[in-house]
């Protein structure tokens, strides 16, 4: 920084892009990046020639007409258009990717289920390749509802590129450390972190770090937003400021590639002879995105008993019935634990929505067994739940002090539609056959009589 030598001349940040090198901050902020000095066009989208030779194109993330606050679009000026990133296509099968509906009648949803780690493997699993569905919830091609998956990816792609045309994918990093070169720029991501990718956007995914295991919500549906906080006012939970959009990045690189693309739920491949990650500027405000769960600001109770989950959610994606989300995004990270004369855990439960768990690190409270870091759990549409003996007689007896829940970091992908367990998830991932088991010793302590507690 140059502090100027006139006192009355103002000392200007150096950078445009807010404190994050490679990031520019913002949720759903209206953006603009350019790789190369001039690439963007100014005060226009489409001039009648670009700058450096490059061609104007639109991604649209919503429809043309859908109202201003939640139209979505980005301007991007690339080496070529897209249409050269695209030839004909071939199907191929990656089987233990699945999308909805996939009601398999051999395997039963219907249960409250519990998993283990997926092991990783020691076989190059590339992002496609390493993709393990574990549910599937309403139509993909409708664009209602999700699939939740676990990654296991120990290979990175080469002159490879993807795009699913189905759904905005979230990724929740567990081991091991990513890198998502996309056409609108780098994004490196790590456990603690997620991100966002739009549905659409053509991407290669590489292993700085492996091998790396996380879980992903496909979101069929309406993309995620924030939600609102009501009277909880301006700050807290998820700020918009933490979220980061990458600068725009492009490569001009010839060589045979392979683009597959996810669509209505099936694999599509096209060759084409060079990299399609062309976009040297961009403008617009569809855009991948990361965030830091770190900077999650939980809101809780402060005097007795405590207020739903949902006081949990970081992003929720609607489904168009007001309050009753296709998926909340919903983080039980570190805090204290404060409550008088209250059952402190999670109480017991039943749910219209379906609730899909996984642990990201330490220890969650209403199970302080069983459900480990890489594991997941699922308690399906209005099956019951809740802490197992150990957590209710622990936490009914406890002496109720100030507490901090320490290392602790699980997340649910609650949705309103039914998750259907894949094939997979029922008969090849380390499922718990005795989780049912947890709620066996619960006593029954009523007897009639007055004031027992
Ligand atoms: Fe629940």
């Amino acid at each position: 920084m140059n502090r100027p030598t006139d006192p009355h001349q103002m000392v200007q940040a150096a950078t445009p892009f807010g404190t994050t090198e490679g990031y520019m901050p913002g949720f759903g902020n209206d953006f603009e990046t350019e790789a190369l000095p001039g690439a963007l066009p100014q005060g226009m989208n489409s001039p009648q020639k670009c700058n450096y030779g490059l061609y104007g194109e639109q991604l649209s993330g919503t429809a043309f007409t859908a109202p201003s606050h939640q139209n979505e679009r980005t301007w991007c000026y690339r080496i070529r258009p897209s249409v050269k990133h695209s030839h004909r296509y071939t199907k191929i099968d990656l089987p233990y990717w699945k999308s909805a509906p996939n009601v398999d009648p051999d395997v039963v949803s219907l249960g409250q289920y519990r998993w283990d780690p997926v092991p990783v493997s020691d076989q190059p699993l590339t992002w496609l390749t390493g993709m393990r569905t574990m549910t599937t919830a309403g139509d993909v091609n409708t664009q209602v509802g999700m699939a939740s998956h676990i990654y296991l990816v120990t290979a990175s792609m080469k002159d490879d590129y993807f795009f699913s045309a189905d759904s905005e994918l979230l990724i929740v990093p567990q081991e091991g450390r990513l890198r998502f070169a996309t056409e609108l720029g780098i994004i490196d991501l790590e456990p603690k972190e997620i991100a966002i990718i739009p549905r659409g956007l053509l991407y290669r995914v590489e292993v700085l770090e492996g091998p790396a295991r996380g879980f992903v919500c496909e979101n069929y549906g309406q993309k995620f937003e924030l939600p609102g906080r009501g009277p909880i006012g301006a700050n807290c939970m998820a700020n918009r400021r933490d979220f980061k959009t990458p600068v725009a990045a492009f490569e001009d690189r010839d060589a045979p590639s392979t683009v597959t693309i996810k669509w209505c739920g099936q694999f599509h491949v096209t060759q084409i002879d060079h990299s399609p990650l062309d976009v040297v500027a961009w403008h617009g405000n569809y855009a991948p995105v990361k965030y830091d769960l770190r900077t999650y600001c939980p809101v809780g109770s402060i005097l007795f008993d405590h207020p739903d989950p949902s006081i949990f959610t970081v992003l929720t994606a609607p489904s168009g019935v007001p309050g009753t989300a296709n998926i909340d995004f919903v983080l039980f990270r570190e805090r204290w634990m404060v409550m008088e004369d209250t059952f402190r855990p999670p109480w017991y439960h039943k749910n219209i929505m379906s609730e899909l768990m996984g642990n990201i690190y330490g220890q969650y409270d209403a199970k302080p067994q069983g459900f480990v870091p890489g594991g997941m759990s699922l308690h399906n549409m209005m099956l019951p739940h809740g802490p197992d003996k150990n957590a209710f007689e622990g936490a009914s007896n406890a002496d109720l002090k100030p507490e901090k829940l320490d290392n602790t970091m699980s997340f649910m992908f609650e949705t309103r539609f039914p998750q259907h367990l894949t094939a997979f998830a029922a008969k090849e991932a380390p499922l718990q056959d005795d989780y049912i088991d947890c709620w066996a010793d619960i006593e029954k302590k009523f007897d009639g009589t007055p004031g027992k507690k």
